[in-house]
């Protein structure tokens, strides 16, 4: 496996969760790599931790502005980029005759615009035989009643992921995407409000978050959630597989294999 892809890396989202384990697992083997998403305190943390190796680069991934040139000032600060990961995502749980319109653009453009706008970009920036790495979901491939929006903006990504990795195929730019299961990171501990629900009393939030994790885990037949390292370690294989491109690559502790 060739370290191309892996070397210098923009990764989207890097501050929290999954993005962080992601830039985590790529320093630790020696990359370098710029964390971007809105919060510069979290950013900041990561690259305090690592000096000279990790870069903050705090940035609005929903304003088409503020997202225009962000590959290549990412590749100013490390001197070229032969990987783009992006993790930046939200969703808001909610069933139809509930679906916010402020909640509906929202996830259309972080899950869905954004990736492409910014895999646009990966073309033009990537070194030949970089490689570029969406997370989805399996929420993509199999909704549950409040994920209409995030499904349908995870789907298209896979769609997107797939024409950029043919587009990219003549410069040997590659590009694939990960689905995982439920991980726990702050997304997942977010208690789901029934519609109408307001915001609950600190003692029931509690309970009723460890409930929420406890039938979340219970859907894995593996018996756990996912950990952030867990896709950190397969997003880094994913980048490095110099022959892999257009590939879905499903990691969910055996979540799709229930009926
Ligand atoms: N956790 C799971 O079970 C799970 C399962 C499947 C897929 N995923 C996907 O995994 C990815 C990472 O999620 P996570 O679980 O690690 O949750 P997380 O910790 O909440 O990460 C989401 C990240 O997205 C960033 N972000 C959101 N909106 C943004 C915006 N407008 N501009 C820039 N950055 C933005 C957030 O940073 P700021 O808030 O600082 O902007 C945050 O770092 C997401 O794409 C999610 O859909 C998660």
């Amino acid at each position: 496996m060739s370290a191309t892809g892996t070397r210098k890396v923009l990764v989207t989202g890097g501050g929290t969760g999954i993005g962080r384990a992601v830039a985590e697992t790529l320093l630790r083997a020696g990359g370098q790599v710029v964390v971007t998403g809105r919060r510069a305190d979290v950013l900041e943390a990561l690259a305090r931790d690592w000096p000279g190796k990790a870069f903050a680069l705090p940035c609005d991934l929903a304003s088409p502005e503020a997202r225009e040139g962000l590959l290549r000032r990412a590749a100013g600060l490390l001197g070229g980029l032969d990987g783009f990961v992006h993790s930046a995502g939200q969703v808001v749980h909610q069933p139809p005759g509930h679906i916010g319109e402020d909640a509906l653009r929202a996830q259309l453009e972080i899950n869905l615009v954004a990736p492409l706008r910014l895999g646009e970009q990966a073309l033009e920036v990537l070194e030949p035989g970089g490689a570029q790495v969406f997370v989805a979901s399996t929420l993509a491939t199999r909704p549950i009643v409040t994920s209409a929006v995030y499904s349908a903006a995870k789907a298209g990504l896979l769609q997107v992921m797939k024409v950029l990795a043919l587009a990219g195929a003549a410069r040997g730019v590659r590009a694939s995407a990960v689905l995982p299961g439920v991980v726990e990171t702050d997304m997942v501990r977010e208690v789901r409000l029934s519609p109408g629900e307001g915001p609950l009393p600190e003692p029931e939030y509690a309970r009723r978050q460890e409930a929420q994790l406890a039938g979340l885990r219970a859907l894995h037949p593996l018996g756990r959630l996912g950990r952030p390292e867990d896709v950190g370690e397969a997003v880094r294989y994913l980048l490095a597989a110099s022959w892999l491109t257009g590939t879905e690559l499903v990691l969910d502790g055996g979540l799709l294999l229930r009926e």
